[in-house]
């Protein structure tokens, strides 16, 4: 499979681009900054050709459309898009800011949503194409019983819809969001659950198991379904 992967420089997505590499996959691992990941570099040594790292910060237009020219013709079997922040301060209404909205939703739905409209062409051409979009619980409306914490819920809600109208406007690719668990990386803190493997290892099952009937659908990294 040819896999594309967002933020694959550490915590769950290095766990992802680690996970695919050492079953036979070719990845294009995607970072900000490809010359500052030891972790990465040692990767392309390891794998040579089968690990492609390329510089892609979300943010950046034209580091998309460099992404888009590269794999111009390739075909992408999955796209996981993982990268993503939990802007501080955000928590609580009073330290509430454009600043901090914007950021989460700039990383955690435009970015997304530009990823895969580069990759759209990618993703049909070999007619299985599918994404992972890595959301969080706390986008679920649902699943909100205790308030707070404004900018990242309401970005991973937006992607959540982003995914939605993806899936049915896009019916030759299978495109779902999920809950990568609450992680032991920078983000989640060390008092977290899931172990980075124990996460990767079931995105990596469910990648798997996609089929058609799927797509559009909101799950855990267990397979659960989310309500939304
Ligand atoms: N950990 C959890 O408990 C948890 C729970 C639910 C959902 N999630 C989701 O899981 C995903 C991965 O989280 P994580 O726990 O692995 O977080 P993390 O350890 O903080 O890693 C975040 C990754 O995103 C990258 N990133 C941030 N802004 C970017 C941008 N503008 N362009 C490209 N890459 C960017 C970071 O790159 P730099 O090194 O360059 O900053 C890093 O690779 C996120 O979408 C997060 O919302 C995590």
């Amino acid at each position: 499979m040819n896999v594309v992967i967002t933020g694959a420089n550490r915590g769950i997505g290095f766990g992802l681009t680690k996970k695919y590499l050492s079953a036979g996959h070719t990845v294009w691992a995607t970072c900000r900054n490809p010359h500052g990941s030891r972790e990465l570099w040692e990767l392309e040594q390891d794998y040579g050709p089968k690990c492609q790292v390329l510089e892609l910060d979300v943010c950046d237009n034209s580091n998309i459309a460099a992404l888009k020219s590269k794999l111009k013709g390739i075909t992408v079997d999955l796209l996981i898009n993982n990268a993503g922040v939990f802007p501080e301060g955000s928590k609580d209404l009073v330290n509430l800011n454009a600043d901090n909205l914007m950021k989460a939703f700039r990383v955690n739905t435009v970015g997304p949503a530009l990823v895969c409209q580069a990759l759209q062409e990618n993703l049909e051409k070999g007619g299985l194409g599918k994404v992972i979009n890595i959301t969080s619980k706390m986008g679920s409306l649902a699943d909100n019983t205790s308030g707070a914490y404004y900018a990242y819920r309401i970005s991973k809600t937006a992607l959540n819809m982003f995914n939605k109208s993806f899936a049915l406007d896009y019916p030759k690719i299978m495109s779902v969001v999920v809950h990568p668990g609450w992680v032991q990386t920078d983000m989640g803190g060390s008092s977290a659950p899931t172990t980075v493997e124990e996460s990767v290892d079931g995105i990596f099952k469910l990648s798997l198991a996609i089929e058609k009937s799927h797509s559009g659908r909101f799950f855990d990294y267990q397979s659960k379904e989310i309500p939304w």
